[in-house]
């Protein structure tokens, strides 16, 4: 697909691999409607794409509230055409030992994650282009390999994956397409010091968003848009997982002192303020 003039809605646009996406997507001529929270951040990146040129904009919505959902509805009832794309990025993580983890936080992590992902999918689908629609879910590598300090976030982004393969079989006989695209770790504020120091310390490696947002392109510029697994060796634990899970039972087991030590340090860690689903 020639991603030039095309509609694309983007969800998380304020953050690290959102605003590295929507950089990438402006460069290829898209029109691009870009949701965050953060009026600043939209403000300044609505300014350094030129969004109006091609008829873009920014919308400010928590989409974890029925309010911001709203808010993401009247814009698409106003478009005068359909979108092509949408791509779901928006998230939120939670490091930390189960025991330590607070319910506001764990509800948060799937309120955010999960619930406003459907929930925002489900709004789009009527207004995406019935010819060559496409939607792309942001997933992790976390999405298909349970990690110990993660297990909320890992809940989240296993649901997620889910969602995408169960929705892009409902989908098969539609000319919409469905992918996921999971990156491994990679360098953004959703990761809070006590995660960078994990990786450093685990020797995980960390990708640039910039990386990340070439993929995007990569993979919508394709005919028929497929799910995508971001880095080496994660790719291959990823397979492991899937066929022999007790081989990566073993490998974590021997990595679980140094993820406790950090994950104890800094329980209770949100990247995010916390939003529930309501009236506001
Ligand atoms: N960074 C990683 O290591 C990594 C690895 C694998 C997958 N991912 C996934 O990649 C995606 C983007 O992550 P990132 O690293 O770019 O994180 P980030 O820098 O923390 O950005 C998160 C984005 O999500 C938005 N967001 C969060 N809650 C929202 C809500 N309730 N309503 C509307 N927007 C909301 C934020 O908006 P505001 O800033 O405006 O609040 C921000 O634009 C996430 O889905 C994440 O799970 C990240």
């Amino acid at each position: 697909m020639n991603l030039k003039g095309k509609t694309i809605l983007l969800t998380g646009a304020t953050g690290g691999i959102g605003e590295a996406v929507a950089r990438q997507l402006a460069d290829c001529g898209a029109r691009l409607i870009l949701i965050g929270r953060n009026e600043t951040s939209l403000k300044n990146l609505s300014r350094e794409l030129q969004l109006n040129k091609h008829n873009g904009f920014t919308l400010q919505a928590d989409i974890a509230t029925h309010t911001g959902l709203e808010t993401v509805r009247a814009a698409l009832i106003a478009l005068p055409n359909p979108i092509d794309i949408l791509i779901n990025c928006a998230g939120v993580s939670l490091f930390g030992l189960l025991e330590d983890n607070e319910p506001a936080a764990i509800e948060n992590v799937i309120n955010t994650n999960v619930t406003a992902t459907i929930l925002l999918t489900r709004q789009a689908l009527p207004f995406l282009n019935k010819d060559q629609g496409r939607i792309l879910i942001i997933g992790s590598s976390f999405g298909g390999l349970g990690f110990p300090g993660f297990s909320v976030y890992c809940a989240s982004k296993f649901a997620l994956r889910g969602f995408a393969e169960a929705l892009r079989r409902e989908l098969a006989d539609s000319k919409i397409q469905v992918a996921h695209l999971a990156p491994r770790a990679t360098n953004t504020h959703l990761n809070n010091d006590a995660v960078v120091e994990l990786n450093e310390a685990l020797g995980n490696k960390v990708d640039e968003p910039e990386y990340v947002a070439a993929a995007v392109e990569d993979l919508l510029s394709m005919k028929n848009i497929r799910d995508l697994n971001l880095g080496w060796p994660e790719r291959l634990f990823l397979r492991i997982n899937s066929i022999f899970p007790r081989l990566i039972d073993k490998a974590l087991l021997g990595k679980l002192p140094v993820i406790r030590r950090f994950a104890s340090k800094h329980s209770n860690y949100v990247n995010s303020k916390l939003t529930t689903f309501g009236p506001t």
